[in-house]
């Protein structure tokens, strides 16, 4: 039997350039590879823990999976599901009872979300991470494809998978996180940090048109002096654009210093303005026909959903065994 492999993504609205560097491309990659089973699912559960209305949460979960599908994940190789439809939440709350609350408050993404939110500091918020180990130990993987600021929750993930396996005999694999090349992306803005949706100026987003990628392009931060030059120490914001660029175009960063060697930032910006319209392009075109295929989208989740339910609710049988649960 192949590994097995998962991951998820909140669907909060567009994806930008690092989640595509940092997760999605390589969802795709790992999938063609044809080395692991794999799952990939909507995060809506997650999504709960900050504000939406009902009609653009549904706006946003459709817009996820046309994403996903456009980009490249296939229903015929991997399972894709909605993790609302699944028995992720029970086995959450089994983790809740074995989590200290201690190892939750010193999640970094918790106390900056508290920050940027400081009405909405809602439990689900101080419990996410508990649900996201849930979310991937339900399914037994080995691996787990995340951006690096996600290995905070996969560290907790595999603390409760040994300490389960300790109290109750061995249940869990202790799943390995898959970093890609930019697993942080720095923002357009501000090369200090990261690029996030909860501060869109500094974002590029894979739906924006031509003009705006263009446009953000040519506004986007460079460093002092002139050189296109790869050196992440004293040139964040240029090396920020070099990696962009080598990992979309498939050339070495050495080639591209060479290319662009006494050539100024305007022209790499444009060229790489030019070179981020055309790889998605083909994404955009295909995802704009999944849009108008509602019945497709949502068959491939209900079939997704059969799949991913039949081995959950194994697992969770088998759990609930080990704990006394079953009487
Ligand atoms: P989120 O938008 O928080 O649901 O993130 C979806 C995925 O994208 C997760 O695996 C994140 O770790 C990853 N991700 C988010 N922001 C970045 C970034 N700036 N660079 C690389 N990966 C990122
Ligand atoms: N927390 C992840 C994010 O913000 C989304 C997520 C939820 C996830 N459950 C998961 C990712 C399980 C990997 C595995 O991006």
């Amino acid at each position: 039997m192949k590994p097995v492999l998962i991951s998820g993504m909140q669907p909060t609205g567009h994806l930008h350039l690092g989640n595509y560097l940092g997760a999605l491309k390589n969802f795709v990659n790992l999938q063609n590879s044809g080395r692991y089973e794999c799952f990939f699912f909507v995060a809506d559960y997650h999504s709960l823990t900050e504000h939406f209305e009902p009609e653009e949460r549904r706006n946003y979960i459709l817009d996820l999976v046309a994403t996903y599908l456009a980009a490249g994940l296939d229903p015929k190789k991997s399972t894709l599901f909605l993790q609302s439809t699944t028995h992720n939440t029970e086995l959450g709350w089994i983790f809740n009872t074995m989590t200290p609350f201690g190892e939750l408050r010193r999640m970094t993404q918790f106390k900056d979300k508290s920050e940027s939110d400081p009405h909405n500091i809602n439990v689900g918020l101080f419990d996410y991470p508990v649900l996201m180990a849930a979310d991937i130990l339900l399914y037994n993987p080995s691996y787990v494809p995340v951006g690096e600021d996600q290995l905070q929750h996969l560290e907790l993930t595999r603390t409760l998978a040994r300490k389960f396996n300790t109290k109750f005999g061995k249940t869990f694999n202790e799943p390995q996180p898959l970093l890609t090349e930019v697993p942080r992306l720095m923002s357009l803005d501000d090369a200090a940090r990261k690029m996030s949706k909860s501060r869109p100026a500094g974002c590029l987003f894979i739906d924006d048109t031509p003009d705006m990628i263009r446009e953000k392009m040519k506004r986007a931060v460079t460093d002092s002096g002139k050189e296109v030059r790869y050196d992440p120490k004293t040139k964040q914001a240029v090396s920020n654009l070099i990696l962009i660029y080598a990992t979309l175009s498939g050339q070495s960063i050495k080639k591209i210093e060479k290319n662009y060697e006494g050539k100024g930032y305007g022209e790499f910006k444009r060229d790489l303005g030019e070179l981020i319209v055309k790889f998605f392009a083909p994404f955009q075109k295909k995802k704009k026909t999944l849009l108008k295929k509602q019945v497709l989208v949502k068959r491939v989740l209900t079939r997704g959903a059969q799949k991913a339910n039949k081995i959950g609710l194994q697992k969770l049988s088998e759990i609930k065994k080990k704990m006394g649960l079953v009487i």
